[in-house]
């Protein structure tokens, strides 16, 4: 079976990424910030022996080093790169914001998912499925914008979209694929309250990561239900 490593799996729309892998019988990497505290994912490795549980905060240069160590000649067929953070919920008007904040955002949603997976390119090379994934936003896409706001957070979207867009050219010709895809609105801790299930986001995205075709599909940029994005 395929091999998974997801980062921010233990909430949200992570959480749920782990759990539909597992139950599909993937080895899955579950990476945390706090894996004492991940009650969720220590049950979900409880029901699933092929989920092992993981330290890595994506903007610790050691976490990442330690976990690359701990992996040394893993295969990665999928590198889920779904760690996020939304740090505007609350305020964030134009004439008062918050640049540490906005730059917390930048490194942890687009510097941090993008060191992961220069961090781990050669474990992903060496696998069968050859795939790195960022859960991105459309907030990502400057194309759509019509509320003004969420500054911090559509400048790391838009920016992660671009660097995997890069990727994908430059990584088309060794074989490896590059996805970015848009979750929908849902209700995990950081999504609209209305919004639809995690089970039914990361079932559309398992299945575009399941159909991906390296010539057709690498660095596009589509919503959980396979809708095009726009950029
Ligand atoms: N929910 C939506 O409607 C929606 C829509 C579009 C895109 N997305 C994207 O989907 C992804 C998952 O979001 P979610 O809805 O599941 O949000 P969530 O419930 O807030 O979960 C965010 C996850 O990211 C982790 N995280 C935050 N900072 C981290 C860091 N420095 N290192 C490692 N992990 C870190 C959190 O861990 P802690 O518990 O330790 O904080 C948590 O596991 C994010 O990239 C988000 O931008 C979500």
């Amino acid at each position: 079976m395929p091999d998974v490593l997801i980062t921010g799996s233990n909430r949200g729309l992570g959480l749920e990424w782990v759990r539909q892998y597992a139950e599909e019988g993937w080895r899955v990497f579950a990476t945390c910030r706090h894996p004492a505290e991940a009650r969720s994912l220590w049950e979900l490795s409880g029901q699933h022996p092929e989920v092992s549980i993981h330290r890595l905060d994506v903007t610790v240069v050691e976490d990442i080093r330690g976990l690359f160590w701990e992996l040394e000649g893993t295969p990665v067929d999928v590198l889920l790169g779904n760690a996020g953070v939304y740090l505007e919920k609350n305020v964030a008007e134009f004439g008062s914001l918050c640049y540490h904040d906005w730059l917390r955002t930048l490194e942890v949603n687009t510097m941090g998912t993008i060191r992961v997976a220069e961090r781990f390119l050669e474990n992903i090379a060496k696998s069968q499925k050859r795939l790195i994934v960022a859960v991105s936003s459309h907030m990502g896409s400057i194309a759509d914008i019509q509320d003004p706001g969420s500054y911090y957070y559509r400048s790391s979207k838009a920016a992660l979209n671009a660097v995997m867009q890069g990727l994908a050219v430059k990584l088309k010709p060794r074989g490896i694929g590059v996805l970015i895809l848009h979750p929908g609105g849902v209700k995990t801790r950081m999504g609209p309250p209305h919004g639809i299930s995690a089970q039914e986001s990361v079932h559309g995205m398992r299945r575009i990561v399941q159909d991906f075709q390296l010539e057709r599909d690498t660095g596009r940029f589509v919503k959980y239900d396979l809708a095009p994005m726009p950029w």
